[in-house]
């Protein structure tokens, strides 16, 4: 039965939406099988159809799906997929989300704001799923949102050995944070960094205009110094762009951006381009 591996008693099953089908694919290599067969398609209307092509039952299944662009779109079809499969007589579900969709709507600013993410979580396990398993969540108390187990795994150890081997002089290098929001994970990255200093930017948003943030003033030293500018998420260049700018005028010595999933909507690619990092990872 291709797609499934048979040892013992466990069966495992990778099934794949169809946002970045080629994730799926390189995960099933590395497991030494195949993505089930699957059949999806949309309706004129925009409903979303999907059938597994071969029987689940007992099988233990990971379904892969990207959120980067039309997130509604591929949410659904990862929740129509848990749904089938649930359906199908699945032994465990788990939903395979690197990156997790809204999960910058994590808390209330304002009254009368929602909290998306947890609601996210909660369609999951309505949906089905057994299991969540993410990379970098762009808060960790995320975790607590899903009733269940959640796996979240980090990148940053990855993009922190590339920094080390990039950098000409690590005692230069200084950990930035483009935001408040992000001085924990800055932490993190300073640690892995061999102690390195911090600094962070403050930004604001005007809460009624998406994708447009204003970073003002710098916290820490950085005058003649290497930044190595994090963040969980590119999206449309804004928040990122802005901290090189005040890093520049505050006389960086160079700024490598460094963040996680890399949605580059809308403007991003012409911001990043434009912003004077020597390099965005
Ligand atoms: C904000 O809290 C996030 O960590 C990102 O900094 C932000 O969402 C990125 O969005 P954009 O690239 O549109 O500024």
């Amino acid at each position: 039965m291709t797609g499934i591996i048979t040892s013992g008693e466990k069966r495992l099953v990778v099934v794949s939406g169809r946002a970045h089908p080629q994730l799926a694919q390189d995960v099933a290599i590395e497991l030494g099988t195949q993505v089930l067969s699957s059949t999806a398609y949309d309706f004129s209307n925009g409903e979303t159809y999907v059938r597994f092509n071969e029987s689940v039952r007992g099988c233990d299944v990971f379904v892969v799906q990207s959120h980067g662009d039309r997130v509604n779109d591929w949410l659904m079809e990862q929740l129509i997929m848990v749904d089938a499969l649930k359906r199908a007589s699945a032994k465990r579900i788990t939903v395979v989300a690197p990156f997790y969709p809204y999960s910058r709507q994590d808390k209330k600013h304002l009254g009368r704001e929602p909290i998306s993410a947890r609601l996210v979580a909660d369609l999951y396990k309505t949906a089905g799923a057994d299991r969540l398993m993410c990379v970098d969540l762009h808060t960790s108390q995320i975790q607590g949102f899903f009733d269940g187990p959640l796996d979240h795994l980090f990148a940053i150890p990855v993009l922190a050995e590339y920094i080390k081997s990039r950098v000409e002089n690590p005692e230069n290098v200084t950990v930035v944070s483009p935001d408040t929001g992000r001085v924990r994970v800055a932490e993190h990255w300073a640690t892995l960094l061999g102690g390195a200093p911090l600094a962070f930017v403050h930004k604001t948003r005007d809460i009624n205009v998406p994708n447009q943030a204003v970073s003002k003033t710098l916290v820490g030293e950085i005058e003649g110094r290497s930044c190595v500018l994090i963040d969980d998420m590119i999206d449309a260049g804004g928040t990122i762009a802005g901290a090189v700018n005040v890093l520049k005028e505050k006389g960086a010595k160079e700024v490598i951006i460094a963040a996680t999933h890399p949605v580059f909507s809308g403007p991003a690619v012409e911001r990043l381009s434009g912003c004077g990092a020597s390099e965005v990872v």
